[in-house]
């Protein structure tokens, strides 16, 4: 498989502390989930990736450049409607009034939120938000979707209904990367497993293999912790 993305020596330092140190690193998987304890650099990595934060080292290298969206744990809705934020994206990449709309109905019709699609959207559910998140992200119909805890303020109903949204973009071809502190989830959209300690890329496994036998201690350790 060809890489998507290539990596190489990549570090951000803050003072002397060495947030991403030294990552080399493939991705080729349609679907990655970037698994690792908190404060191992799963977000920063992303921001990285998504061209949110500038490497202090190292370079990253797109064979071919892929447009792309980021979700992120808490949904940034505008003091608009549902409908609006989700034009309001379209517009960005432009697009006509009328065509915006029609992208921004079918989008939130794909998150199943045609019924509201008029209502104030920081009024919905912190559910209902991300889902808006997600129908914005997807009308853009991005190469690259990232996700950062989409689900981590979700309830189990909420989330699984964000997975099945996230696992249908995936089924629409963009490329999914994610990361989240549900290992089942993992399991269940994951294709490749990235774990990440302490800034550094402990390992890069198929994700039966990983849940079977992880490859390293500190995935050992992280697996025996999350799953007792
Ligand atoms: N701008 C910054 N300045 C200094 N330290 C930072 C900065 N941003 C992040 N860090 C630190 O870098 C480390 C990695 O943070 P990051 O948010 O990427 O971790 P994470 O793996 O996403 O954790 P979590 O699972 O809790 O979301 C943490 O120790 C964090 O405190
Ligand atoms: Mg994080």
């Amino acid at each position: 498989m060809n890489a998507w993305l290539t990596m190489d020596s990549l570090g951000l330092t803050e003072g002397s502390t060495r947030i991403i140190d030294d990552v080399s690193l493939a991705l080729s998987a349609q679907r990655t989930v970037v698994l690792g304890p908190n404060g191992a650099g799963k977000s920063t990595l992303l921001r990285l990736i998504h061209g949110l934060l500038r490497p202090s080292a190292g370079t990253l290298r797109w064979p071919q450049a892929l447009s792309q969206a980021m979700v992120f744990q808490r949904p940034i809705m505008l003091r608009t409607t549902a409908l609006a934020n989700v034009i309001y994206g379209l517009k960005l990449k432009g697009c006509t009034a009328h065509e915006c709309d029609r992208r921004a109905r079918q989008a939130l019709a794909h998150v199943g939120l045609e019924a509201l699609a008029q209502r104030p959207a920081r009024l919905l559910s912190g559910g209902e938000q991300q889902r808006v998140a997600l129908a914005r992200a997807w009308a853009l119909e991005p190469q690259l979707l990232i996700l950062d805890e989409p689900t981590a303020s979700l309830d189990p109903a909420s989330s699984r209904e964000v997975e099945r949204i996230i696992n249908d973009i995936a089924a629409s071809g963009t490329r999914i990367l994610m990361t989240t502190h549900n290992l089942g989830q993992a399991r269940r959209i994951a294709e490749e497993i990235v774990f990440i300690d302490r800034g550094r890329i402990a390992e890069q496994t198929p994700v039966a293999e990983f849940f079977r036998l992880p490859r390293t201690p500190a995935a050992q350790d992280f697996l025996q912790e999350e799953m007792p």
